[in-house]
């Protein structure tokens, strides 16, 4: 088998969510390739050596620079906030090496074309861990649509709710950097709603025009690197009208201040011969209204994605018992490698995942200008 030496950045959330994804790939799936865990970098040395003990890494460093020096490195895969994205994706695309990153891209579309320009002149390949893709349940949504079942589509509507930033002693910056601008870009926009523009984007299709509006209910919180009061420049709520391409409707919704709610993102699509809709709380069920079924019978069903024939789920257990969060990522690194000797780079390419980019973009400029905007 051929193996694949993976320079992850970060030791946090993503980090472990990838770190596991490489440990499993090819237990579950067979593949020619296998990802070896050979470095780590991030900044704190502690953090860092311990972090690479425990998941199996082979070398650890405070610096990335070096892990992209590392000519044994063959992929840097990028899980630190969105301020180092670009930089990181540039100096490795021009060390030639296969590039994996977290979303958003980047903090702004300056930054983002920055990364595609690169990695295209390099010629190397790459892919954005947008992992909703990959649950079982989203992915035969997906087969759905493209089978003509939903007939054209009418609405698409997309949520995500949190409510983790309420209370105004969340301090913002270092580990706060979600609620830091400098270090995220924009709050909820390109943090949550990126999320539900790239599944959107993938199921129905590209986004013309955009109405939005943002808020930030919380002015100030101390800078945890500062230690003191600092204005808050993220949006901690978000929402938009759009139009796609195929003349559907659609409504998005962001927040961090939605109490009660951890990690609600929902989507519903209403076509013209059924509607899906789908729960990331209850993630392997996907619920199906036909329009076709025999008029006294109708109403909506919830499929539990759970079969040999479902997408993904034949490479788990048996029929009937559920998978979870993590997998999603697990079928993003088994796709990515079985695309290496395809004709087809597995999605969101840097190149494809601009057009979520696109649309983070043009619902900020709506918002802050208060008009449609059309999506560059
Ligand atoms: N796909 C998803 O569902 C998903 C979920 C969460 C986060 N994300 C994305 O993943 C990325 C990381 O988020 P997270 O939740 O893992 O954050 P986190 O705060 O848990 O971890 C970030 C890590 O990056 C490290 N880091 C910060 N600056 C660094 C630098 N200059 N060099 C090296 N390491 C540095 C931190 O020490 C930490 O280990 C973000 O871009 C975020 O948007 C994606």
């Amino acid at each position: 088998m051929n193996k694949l030496n993976i320079g992850l950045v970060g030791y946090g959330f993503m980090a472990r969510a990838h770190s596991n994804a490489y440990l499993s790939v090819n237990q579950f799936f067979d593949l020619k390739y296998r990802p070896v865990l050979k470095g780590v970098a991030a900044r704190d040395a502690a953090k860092v050596e311990k972090f690479a003990h425990k998941w199996g890494y082979e070398s650890h460093y405070t610096d990335w620079r070096h892990l992209i020096a590392d000519p044994e490195i063959d992929i840097i895969d990028i899980a630190s906030p969105n301020d180092t994205h670009s930089e990181i994706a540039v100096t490795a695309a021009q060390a030639g090496k296969t590039i994996l990153c977290e979303k958003p891209l980047a903090r702004n579309l300056k930054e983002a074309q920055a990364m595609v320009d690169a990695v295209k002149k390099a010629g190397v390949r790459t892919m954005v861990w947008y992992n909703y893709r990959r649950i079982p349940a989203v992915t035969l949504a997906k087969k759905m649509i493209e089978s003509g079942k939903l007939g054209r589509i009418y609405h698409y509507r997309a949520k995500f709710l949190q409510d983790w930033t309420i209370s105004p002693d969340v301090p913002q910056g270092g580990t706060g950097w979600r609620l830091d601008v400098n270090a995220a870009g924009s709050g909820v926009t390109g943090d949550l709603l990126a999320h539900c523009i790239d599944t959107a984007i993938w199921l129905n299709g590209g986004i013309d025009s955009v109405s939005a509006m943002t808020e930030t209910f919380v002015k100030e919180r101390k800078h945890n690197l500062t230690g003191k009061m600092e204005k808050v420049g993220i949006d901690d709520a978000s929402a938009f009208l759009a139009r796609f391409h195929n003349g559907s409707l659609a409504t998005f919704e962001a927040t961090r201040y939605a109490r009660g709610h951890k990690a609600l993102y929902t989507l519903e699509i209403n076509g013209e011969h059924g509607s899906i809709a789908w729960d990331l709380h209850d993630l392997h069920r996907l619920q199906w209204f036909d329009h076709k079924d025999e008029g006294t019978l109708r109403g909506w069903r919830s499929i539990h994605v759970t079969d040999g024939d479902h997408p993904y789920m034949a490479n788990w257990w048996v029929p009937g018992l559920a998978i979870g969060y993590e997998h999603s990522f697990i079928h993003a690194i088994a796709d990515f490698l079985n695309s290496i000797d395809g004709k087809e780079p597995a999605q969101p390419t840097f190149e494809e995942a601009m057009k979520t980019e696109h649309v983070v973009d043009a619902v900020l400029r709506s918002a802050a200008a208060g008009r449609w905007e059309r999506v560059g």
